[in-house]
């Protein structure tokens, strides 16, 4: 089986609705169908009612995008076949990564997955952390099989807080062109 690109019948979700996922998720949202997913239900309470909090997005580019749906419900991405994940990464005090919102996205991602689907982890993740750690997670929880049954790609993140000349479709372009984790055995 091989990554399935057609951006006709793409269907992507979004995790996590930060200064990374949410103008990820309005650019997408623009051309594709999208579900912007979060686990704070008020952040999606008030993208619901046209405001972002953190100003990334304008009110008027919020009201704007056509085929973005948001959800804190995990359910509403069954029938997607391309994930983005965009959750935080925080240092804790000891300047050691903090990888409970990725296992927790992760975990969220492995009761999902279907045969054929994609998962692109733009989030800031150290070397090996995406083989060790989070793809491990996504094979337990759906049973299925990197690089049989599903696919796994790394994007680097480009968007900077506040600063609009960053174009987030330019990552987009980037999941055309996925480069496969292939894990030693
Ligand atoms: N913001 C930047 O400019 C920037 C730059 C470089 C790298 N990054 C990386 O991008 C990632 C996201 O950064 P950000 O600034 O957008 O974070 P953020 O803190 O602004 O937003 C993260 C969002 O993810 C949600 N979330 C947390 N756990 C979740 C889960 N398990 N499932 C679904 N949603 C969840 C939070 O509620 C929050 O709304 C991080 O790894 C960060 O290091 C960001």
């Amino acid at each position: 089986m091989t990554p399935d690109f057609d951006l006709r019948r793409v269907r992507i979700a979004v995790i996590g609705l930060g200064y990374v996922g949410l103008p990820l998720a309005v650019e997408l949202g623009n051309r594709y169908p999208t579900v912007g997913f979060d686990i704070n239900a008020g952040r999606i309470a008030e993208l619901r009612a046209g405001r972002d909090r953190s100003l990334e997005v304008e009110p008027r580019e919020l009201r704007a995008v056509t085929r973005l749906t948001y959800t804190d419900s995990a359910d509403d991405m069954a029938d997607c076949n391309l994930f983005i994940v965009t959750v935080p990464t925080p240092v804790n005090a000891h300047k050691q990564p903090d990888l409970r919102p990725l296992k927790t996205a992760s975990r969220t991602l492995g009761a999902v997955l279907k045969a054929g689907d994609t998962v692109v982890y733009e989030s800031t993740v150290y070397p090996g952390a995406t083989e060790e750690v989070y793809v491990p997670l996504l094979e337990q929880g759906s049973g299925l099989e990197l690089n049989r049954d599903f696919f796994v790609g790394y994007s680097p993140e480009r968007i900077n807080p506040g600063d609009k000349r960053v174009v987030p479709l330019d990552n987009f372009m980037i999941y055309k062109d996925i480069i496969r984790l292939d894990r030693p055995d």
